[in-house]
Order: structure tokens, then C-alpha cells, then sequence
């Protein structure tokens, strides 16, 4: 009861979630109706009867569905508003979202409406809500090596509101080294990055999303439990991994939450952090992720504290130093 006052209370940085994966039904409806287009759901309690997943593409594909909603540099700003005024009850004081504009280029959205909705979504948020946010441009791995460029490309002219680049995903078939030129082109032009690493996919991938892409934090990275020497060496660089507890029960990676492997990596030293995903598909936002991951991996008090600074170590932005808290 304690640790839940404490979980619910105490400031998080949320690292890995998905901006397109936080559309709540009822504003996927409205848009929807706003937009003109039939989602194919009757209703709202309709389309969350099919939060059901196999694996990660049954997932995908509800959620590529989903995102047709969006449209209009409006669309994306009320998407991106609407997330950070729901964390704000989790007391989230640090968000570093993504967004993938693969799914919507690719659609006939304009590039900039949709950036600029989400840009100033963020920056408006931050000053209301008194929090720091920043944005990640996710690289879709199903996709061409030429596609991914030809996003990089598009997003120069922002790149001054752009923190890093990601790559999200069907996972399997579509390994890192498919990407190690983006990334290197990436990394030359001053961006961090960050890679969908050991979700699905087997500790090789997130061995060769340091090795290959050279990524500064791996999103999941959790079947790197099945290998030791991978273990030690996430640990010894102390490369963090961005861990979304319910998303991968909801996926099947884990059958239960008791099995996940985010308490053993935690106290092999690796650097773990607890972020929400896609929230409304899994079950619950950051507060939920860091709730049933403590339930049933007995995390103790210090864990919790130590999961939630790692948060703010591993994010992009020097959060303890910004300047309202110098
Ligand atoms: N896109 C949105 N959520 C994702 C996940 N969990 N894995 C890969 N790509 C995603
Ligand atoms: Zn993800």
C-alpha cells in the first residue's frame, strides 16, 4: 500500500512510448468522425474487445488501422495533448515520445502538418504542464533502407526539434544491420539513437543494434535475459533498456507477468527502465506498467527507486539540470 503511494507519487521519465499507440478509443472515434472514415468497429467497446493480441504483428496491424484516423496537423496535436495531460496524472515529468511518420507519408499525410501538430503539442504541454518533452523520429523496419533516408531526409528541416532517431517494427526478418547506414548517417549528423531490440527478436538483435547501429538506448531489449555474456555487457556499458512491462505480456513475449526478465536483467546490473508502449492497447500507462511489474516480481522500495532514476539517467535531456530546478 505504501509502495503504491510511492509508485503513484514519485516523478517519472517516460522513455518508450508511442505517440500513434496512445489514441484512446473514444478519441480514435472522434477523429474518425471529424475525418470522415469508418474504423470498421461499431463502437468504442467494439474496437476494445479486439485489444487481444497473438504477437506483435496482431498488435501492428490493429494499430496501423488505427493511425488512418489521423490526418491534419489538428489530428496530431490533439493526439499529442491528449497524452501529456493523461500523464500528468502519473506524474510523469519527463516524456521522450515517438513518432513515426512512415505511417502517415506514406498515407498522403503532409510531413510538416504532421510534424508541426506534434511539435507544438509538445511544446505547449511542457510549458502548461511545467514538464520537459522531447521527440524521436521512428525508422520503420518493414520498410525499405531507402524509405527510411528518404524520412531522414524530411525531417532536416526540423532537426533542431528532434532529439533522436528509433526503429519500430515487425521485429523478425528485419534485423539492425538493414538500417546500419541510416543509422550511421544519423549518428553523423549529431542525433542519438535508439533501436526496437529483443522484443520478439533474439539477443543477437540487440547485440547488433550496439554493435552495427550503434545505438545509445535499446526500446525492450528483455530477451537479452537469455544471454549471459549479452547481460554483463549491458550492464559493464551500461546501455539502458527501455522495458514496457504490460506490452510484453500483452504480446505474448511473457505468458505472465511473473515471468518477466525485467527483475533479473535489474539485478544483474543492466540499467532498466518501466515505460508504457502503446497504453491503451496494453492496459495502462507508465503508473500501471510500474505497478504490475512490482506486484509480481516482489520489487522492493529501493528497486522502484532505482528503476525510476534510471529513467532520468538515460534520458536525452539533462533533466536534472534544466534550469527551473538550478
Ligand atoms: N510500434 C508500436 N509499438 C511497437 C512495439 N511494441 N514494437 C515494435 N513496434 C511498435
Ligand atoms: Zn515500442
Amino acid at each position: 500500500e505504501l509502495l503504491h503511494t510511492l509508485i503513484a507519487g514519485m516523478p517519472k521519465a517516460e522513455l518508450h512510448m508511442h505517440l500513434e499507440g496512445s489514441l484512446e478509443p473514444e478519441m480514435m472515434f472522434r477523429l474518425a468522425k471529424r475525418n470522415g472514415i469508418d474504423l470498421g468497429f461499431a463502437s468504442e467497446d467494439a474496437l476494445r474487445q479486439a485489444y487481444d493480441f497473438q504477437n506483435l504483428q496482431s498488435f501492428l496491424d490493429l494499430y496501423y488501422a488505427g493511425l488512418r484516423v489521423l490526418l491534419t496537423r489538428q489530428d496530431f496535436l490533439d493526439m499529442t495533448t491528449a497524452y501529456l495531460d493523461r500523464v500528468r496524472q502519473d506524474n510523469v515529468v519527463h516524456a521522450e515520445v515517438l513518432l513515426s511518420p512512415q505511417g502517415h507519408t506514406r498515407r498522403g499525410v503532409d510531413f510538416a502538418e504532421m510534424f508541426c501538430g506534434v511539435r507544438d503539442a509538445l511544446r505547449e504541454g511542457a510549458v502548461r504542464h511545467g514538464m520537459t518533452t522531447g521527440l524521436i523520429i521512428g525508422f520503420q523496419r518493414h520498410l525499405t533502407e531507402e524509405s527510411a533516408f528518404e524520412t531522414l531526409r524530411q525531417s532536416e528541416p526540423y532537426a533542431a526539434d528532434i532529439l533522436a532517431f528509433g526503429l519500430g517494427g515487425a521485429e523478425l526478418g528485419n534485423p539492425p544491420e538493414k538500417f546500419a547506414r541510416v543509422f550511421a548517417e544519423c549518428r553523423a549528423r549529431g542525433f542519438r539513437t535508439v533501436a526496437h531490440a529483443g522484443e520478439e527478436g533474439p539477443p543477437d538483435y540487440v547485440r547488433d543494434s550496439i554493435d552495427l547501429l550503434g545505438v545509445d538506448r535499446i526500446d525492450h531489449g528483455v530477451r537479452a535475459a537469455e544471454d549471459p555474456a549479452l547481460v554483463a555487457r549491458l550492464a559493464q556499458l551500461r546501455v539502458p533498456l527501455t522495458v514496457c512491462p504490460q506490452s510484453n505480456v500483452k504480446l505474448r513475449v511473457y505468458d505472465t507477468m511473473a515471468e518477466h526478465s525485467l527483475a533479473a536483467l535489474l539485478r544483474a546490473g543492466v540499467m532498466v527502465t518501466i515505460n508504457s508502449d502503446d497504453p491503451p492497447y496494453f492496459g495502462g500507462y507508465i503508473t500501471d506498467n510500474f505497478l504490475d511489474a512490482q506486484a509480481a516480481l516482489n520489487l522492493t522500495e529501493a528497486e522502484i527507486y532505482r528503476i525510476a532514476r534510471n529513467g532520468f539517467e538515460a534520458a536525452f535531456i539533462d533533466v536534472a539540470h534544466r534550469d527551473r530546478l538550478v
